[in-house]
């Protein structure tokens, strides 16, 4: 089964599959040994940002490296990745899946430019899945320290989703519903009316993918997939979890210098994490 094959087994199921980001290996080998843990899917993203760090074709070795230790799916995601050429970059190196987040451009060049990462993907790999992403998403995948308002005009329509989605040929499609990047000072409110709507307007067999996943209250979470999300991501309660765990190690053991004693707890707080997460998104037991 690929990628689609499993989004389309959640929104009939029911659940979600998780998307985790990952800038080092040890946050990459956390996250995949978390879904073997769990037998369900892993599906690793990096930023432009933590593609650079980790480079393109290593993140795609590690993915294969990974799938023949623990034997269970593991897709490969370039996570808003904010122009044509950086795309082009991951689906040239050999991810699984592509995330063109054109989401700042006016509606006509969104959809100029996801259209063709789809034409360009799909022609160097039919199997691949191509997320494109309407309405705005405010916030940094981090503890924001001020107070962040999404406004009306933020959110996605589900009339232009739907044309979206139509003119692009989109598999994927990341939507403002109340979401946003990062822990807020403010419990967030997502819109569960417009996902329904959304989901209602946008043809079946493309996912909804909520973004932001870290900080909105379970209830929350489990209202968004009974509405019809398929795909939840997560980084910043990966990052907290991994740079506390460092810090704390630090403080009790300041003269360590092996990595793998001083990273030991780091990895073990995110694969925590994302087994939690996992077990909220209902995605137990799914392969
Ligand atoms: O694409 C990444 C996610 O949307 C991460 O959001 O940092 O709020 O978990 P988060
Ligand atoms: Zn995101």
């Amino acid at each position: 089964m690929n990628l689609g094959d499993y989004l389309k087994k959640a929104l009939a199921e029911n659940w979600a599959t998780g998307h985790f980001n990952a800038s080092e290996s040890d946050q990459f080998r956390a996250i995949c040994e978390a879904a073997k843990d769990l037998n369900t899917i892993a599906i690793i993203g990096t930023s432009e940002g933590e593609a650079k760090h980790l480079g393109y074709f290593e993140a795609v070795a590690l993915r294969d490296a990974f799938r023949k230790e623990l034997g269970i799916p593991i897709f490969l995601n370039s996570d808003h990745h904010k122009s044509v050429e950086a795309a082009k970059k991951a689906v040239d190196a050999g991810y699984d899946s592509i995330h063109i987040d054109l989401s700042a451009e006016q509606y006509e060049k969104n959809v100029f430019g996801t259209k063709e990462i789809v034409e360009y993907a799909k022609n160097k790999n039919p199997q691949i899945s191509v997320e494109g992403e309407l309405g705005y998403l405010r916030g940094e995948s981090k503890i924001e320290k001020e107070k962040i308002t999404v406004k009306p005009e933020d959110l996605t329509n589900p009339d232009t989703a739907k044309d979206f989605v139509l003119s692009t040929g989109i598999n994927r499609l990341a939507i403002s519903v109340g979401n946003i990047h990062g822990i807020s000072m403010d419990e967030p409110a997502l819109d569960i009316d417009r996902i329904k709507k959304i989901r209602e307007a946008v043809p079946k067999n493309v996912a909804l993918v909520l973004h932001g996943g870290s900080g909105i209250p379970d209830g929350q979470i489990k209202a968004a997939i009974a509405a019809g999300i398929a795909n939840i991501h997560i980084n910043t309660d990966i990052r907290v979890a991994y740079a506390g765990a460092l810090r704390e190690e630090f403080s009790k053991n300041p003269d360590e210098v092996v990595p793998y004693k001083f990273d030991a707890s780091a990895r073990e707080a995110v694969k925590k994490i994302v087994k939690e997460k996992l077990i909220l998104f209902g995605a137990e037991n799914r392969i």
